[in-house]
């Protein structure tokens, strides 16, 4: 292999790491924490239908801000996968 094959695959390797980093930067969740008045009532057992009644994309609350964005990782939408799986409870003590 030429020595400028090399650094074209190199420099090839540095920006699709780059633009994986810039895809899941700031891609945490948020917990559901405890201490807002609507999550009052939630237990480590509430089913996620109960999350969508205010959070999902189309039919949830009012506030849009709110509801699931389109740039939402996609596990959101299988069923047997609990939001609070990755939207660890957090409780007003545990802060
Ligand atoms: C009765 C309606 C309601 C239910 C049910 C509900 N939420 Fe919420 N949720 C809200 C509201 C309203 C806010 C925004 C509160 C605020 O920003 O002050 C919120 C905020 C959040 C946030 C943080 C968003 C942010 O901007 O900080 C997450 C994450 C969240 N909820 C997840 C969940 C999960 C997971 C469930 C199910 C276990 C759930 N919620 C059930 C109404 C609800
Ligand atoms: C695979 C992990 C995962 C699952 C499962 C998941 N979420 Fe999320 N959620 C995230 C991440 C990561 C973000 C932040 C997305 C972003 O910054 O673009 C987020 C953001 C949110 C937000 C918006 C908070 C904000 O600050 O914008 C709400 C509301 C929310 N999720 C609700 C839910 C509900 C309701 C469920 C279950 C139906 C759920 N999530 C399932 C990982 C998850």
């Amino acid at each position: 292999m030429k020595k400028r094959d090399l650094l074209f695959a190199a420099i090839c390797v540095v920006v699709v790491s780059f633009l994986i980093f810039l895809s899941i930067r700031g891609k945490k969740p948020k917990p559901t924490n405890l201490s807002i008045p609507e999550h009052q009532n939630i237990k480590d057992l509430t089913p996620r239908e109960r999350c969508l009644d205010c959070h999902h994309p189309q039919t949830g609350i009012n506030d849009v801000s709110k509801r699931i964005k389109s740039t939402h990782p996609e596990k959101w939408q299988d069923i047997k996968f609990s939001c609070i799986r990755c939207h660890k409870l957090q409780t007003a003590e545990t802060k």
